[in-house]
């Protein structure tokens, strides 16, 4: 099952494709993530966007584009797969079409005032990659992680510049996505104001092929 996750940053895309992901089989594809281990492992990759993650625009559509393409030549894809933050933009979608068939996109829907609360609470994990949050999912022990031990931290775009500049950049060249696959009859939308588990449990049906 190809599944595509859409939604504003702090939307719970990453919480719930981690909650999902072993039920299908399928991995949790995260550009976002991906980014972000290339930064910390300071490749030509991570040097080159480091200054676009802190400042929340996106990374220019060839360089993503070209990475997704070669994730999804991988062969841990064969049952399906999760993406997580792509695509972020329709060019980006239409190169998408060109190199794999999507079975659902996922539409988060949730208010502007809960996502700056998610992401102003948001604390992770880079070893392990858990999502934890202050108030909704606090760690046992405050300030590690629960699974490595190691300290979390806040991410750099969840500082409260960087999370205007991406709700803007969400609203500008995202959300034009929703009509998109609208049109195409692939979009579900979902409430993502829920607990995880409520919103997790309620995808499920949705997933019917
Ligand atoms: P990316 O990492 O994709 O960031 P994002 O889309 O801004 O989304 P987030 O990871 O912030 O939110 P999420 O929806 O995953 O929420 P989460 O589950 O963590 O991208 C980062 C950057 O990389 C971009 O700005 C761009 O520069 C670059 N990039 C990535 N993809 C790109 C692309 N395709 N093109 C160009 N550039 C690209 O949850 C948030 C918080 O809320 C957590 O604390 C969590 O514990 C809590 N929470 C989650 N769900 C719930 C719930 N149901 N109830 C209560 N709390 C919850
Ligand atoms: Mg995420």
């Amino acid at each position: 099952m190809n599944l595509i996750f859409l939604g504003p940053p702090g939307a719970g895309k990453g919480t719930i494709a981690i909650m999902i992901k072993d039920r299908f089989s399928i991995p949790h594809i995260s550009t976002g993530d991906i980014f972000r281990a290339a930064i910390k492992n300071e490749t030509p990759l991570g040097k080159q966007v480091k200054s676009i993650l802190t400042s929340g625009d996106l990374v220019p559509d060839e360089i993503t584009i070209k990475l997704v393409e070669e994730r999804l030549a991988c062969d841990d894809i064969v049952n399906g797969y999760i993406l997580d933050g792509f695509p972020r933009t329709i060019p980006q979608a239409k190169a998408l079409g060109n190199f794999t068939h999507i079975d659902y996109v996922i539409n988060f829907v949730i208010n502007r005032e809960s996502i700056i609360k998610r992401l102003s609470g948001r604390r992770i994990a880079k070893d392990s990659g858990k999502i934890y949050h202050l108030v909704n999912n606090p760690p046992k022990r405050e300030g590690f992680c629960d699974e490595t031990g190691e300290p979390l931290i806040q991410r750099d775009d969840d500082k409260e510049e960087a999370v205007i500049n991406r709700l803007d950049v969400y609203e500008k060249q995202t959300a034009p996505l929703i009509d998109y696959y609208s049109t195409m009859g692939l979009l579900q939308d979902i409430d993502a104001a829920p607990s995880p588990k409520v919103v997790a449990d309620s995808l499920i049906p949705l997933l019917k092929l």
